[in-house]
């Protein structure tokens, strides 16, 4: 019964629209149910150390337990025929799989029993540590439909302490050896998968776990460009773990802000950078696939930074057959957005344009370990912070969420302020996505439509778009992330807790289907290949919102107790599960 394409005359979107809410829990439309799987602290292994409400747990069993902060995320379906990874088509088990996903935070008045205050100590770092980064799980649907986790020799953690190896163009570059080996992966916000099969998890804001103990440091120029601290941090891991005092260990941060490629299918696999990809603040990266190359698209997430794309060098499945990755050969390029609706991609290659030897650039490592500056350099477009971005799988466009921001106005940007984001959308000339001419217009400019007359949403009200996600049968999945620093403004009044929506890219049309509980970001989506499940990650639920109040190691509960509702436990980042009750197709 596949509905892929679809009956012509059957609307893509046949759900009942959710309205607006504040509820403390999750609401998905009529004949529909969402069941939660995986809350953070759940072990990995069936004999492992259960999770404690009381935040008793140790930085050991958080090593082995599902992270905190649930975001972007994939599901990698097992073969019908006994194969252990699925080579995609009719064979793919839509009932058991891996799903892998990332923990891109954590929060102090979650995840010890006293916060941050006081004494910090090794044991409070690495818990937090241990609950940033990656899960692997083994998923299983049940008899009753409902699903499960379940042992797998696949399922494990990748944290900040995993070793991990570098490879590409900057692997050998003198700014990433540092004092240590090699280690780990952090604020790992939103993702990708290849086309053979493996994760990419992508590195955010890095720089927020930087700083140093040291009196009067003064930040270079690329700890300026990248924003690092130039005293102590938030998280105090500085002053426990040289490793992230970057007085002590200057290089260790040259290690963060890349994109990781993760093999879920071999749990003894070392993580690795795939520095061909630029160091940035990347929010995901979406994989497209032209003329047998790997083309893969991605944003820096900050107020006036750029939008990217990697190009292989050659067809992936011939470079993997000569045992090269497609990700370690190809070429980096940056948007800019002219302003009469066309684009250029701009490469990033050492020797071309502006960046030569006589302006400062030292060879194509120092290029990608400072890509922010490349981008500078060429004359990249400014945008209003790209977050995730994705395609129509019926047309090819791209789609790129632009959460909000002031770098405008620019047509490409078209509100200064913005504080309700826009969705912009590009189509490479001739549909070939190797090259380095396309067309773009503006999707979708988001807000509340009686706050604003620019805002041109046609169904339902939305801010600050984040997630996004094209789905087989050309649906589009758009998912917000309102900040608890914003969501107090009037701006926000009438919009409720975060949302996810699904558009429908022909006729423009926007459908509230998810709303999320108190002070949680809705982020991370996928389905099984048949659409009759869907995976949906409910991140921060609780987290401080200046309206409603700020919870503390003593109160977690001051704004959310979801999904428990335990009056002595506490809010708990976690994975949803979305099925129809007659079993059918998500959305349709
Ligand atoms: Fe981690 Fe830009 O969201
Ligand atoms: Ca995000
Ligand atoms: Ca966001
Ligand atoms: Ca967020």
């Amino acid at each position: 019964a596949s509905v892929a394409g679809g009956d012509p005359k059957r609307p893509l979107i046949g759900f009942k629209a959710v309205p607006v809410s504040k509820d403390d829990t999750v609401h998905v439309p009529e004949g529909y149910v969402a069941e939660v799987l995986i809350p953070w602290g759940t072990p990995i292994h069936s004999d492992g150390p259960a999770w404690k409400k009381n935040a008793t747990n140790s930085a050991r069993d958080q090593a082995v337990q599902v992270g905190f902060n649930h975001d972007g995320m994939h599901f990698f379906p097992f073969d019908t025929r006994g194969r252990m990874k699925s080579r995609g088509g009719k064979h793919d088990n839509n009932g058991a799989g891996l799903l892998v996903l990332n923990h891109e935070y954590t929060d102090p008045a979650m995840l010890t029993i006293d916060g941050l205050e006081g004494d910090m100590t090794l044991e409070k770092a690495r818990k937090h540590q241990h609950a940033h980064g990656v899960s692997v799980v083994s998923v299983r649907q049940q008899r009753d439909g409902s699903w499960k986790n379940v042992d797998s020799p696949f399922n494990r953690r990748v944290h900040v302490n995993t070793p991990v190896r570098f490879s590409g163009p900057a692997a050998g570059s003198p700014k990433l050896k540092a004092k240590t080996e090699p280690r780990g992966t952090l604020n790992n916000c939103s993702m990708g998968h290849t086309p053979w099969g493996t994760y990419v998890t992508c590195e955010e804001n890095w720089n927020q776990y930087f700083g140093t103990t040291a009196k009067g440091h003064e930040a270079t120029a690329e700890e300026k460009r990248y924003g690092l601290p130039t005293g102590g941090t938030d998280y105090r891991w500085e002053e426990v773990d040289e490793r992230f005092d970057l007085v002590k260990d200057p290089h260790e941060q040259f290690r963060f802000g890349w994109c990781v490629e993760i093999d879920p299918f071999d749990p003894d696999q070392v993580p690795v950078k795939r520095t061909a990809l630029g160091r940035v603040k990347h929010e995901n990266c979406h994989f497209a696939e032209s003329n047998g190359r790997v083309v893969v698209y991605t944003g820096d997430d900050q107020n006036g930074e750029y939008i990217y794309k990697y190009v292989s060098a050659a067809p992936w499945r011939s470079m993997r057959a000569r045992g090269k990755s497609p990700l370690d050969e190809g070429t980096l390029y940056v948007a800019r957005f002219n302003e009469d609706g066309t684009g250029t991609w701009l490469p990033l290659v050492f020797g071309q344009g502006a960046l030569t030897k006589a302006n400062g650039w030292a060879d194509q490592a120092d290029v990608l370990v400072r890509t922010r500056r490349a981008g500078d350099a060429v004359g990249a477009t400014k945008m209003d912070r790209p977050e995730w971005i994705t395609e129509n799988t019926k047309t090819g466009h791209v789609f790129c969420t632009l959460t909000n921001g002031s770098s405008g106005p620019h047509p490409a940007n078209p509100r200064k302020p913005n504080p309700y984001g826009h969705i912009i959308r590009w189509m490479e000339k001739h549909g070939d996505k190797t090259g380095t001419e396309f067309d773009w217009d503006i999707f979708v400019i988001a807000g509340d439509p009686e706050k604003d007359p620019m805002v041109n949403i046609n169904g339902d009200s939305f801010g600050s778009p984040d997630g996004i996600w094209g789905d087989p049968h050309g649906r589009i999945w758009i998912q917000t992330d309102v900040s608890n620093s914003t969501q107090h403004l009037k701006e926000y009044e009438h919009l409720g807790n975060n949302m996810m929506l699904c558009a429908d890219p022909t006729t423009r049309e926007i459908r509230r289907f998810l709303t999320g509980p108190k002070g949680c970001e809705v982020t991370g989506v996928i389905a099984t290949p048949d659409m009759r499940t869907m995976f949906v990650n409910i991140q921060h639920p609780g987290e401080s919102t200046k309206a409603i109040g700020e919870p503390t190691a003593k109160n977690p509960q001051a704004v959310s107790s979801w999904p428990e509702h335990d009056p002595k436990g506490r809010p708990r980042p976690s994975t949803i599960v979305i099925r129809r009750k007659d079993g059918g197709v998500i959305g349709s």
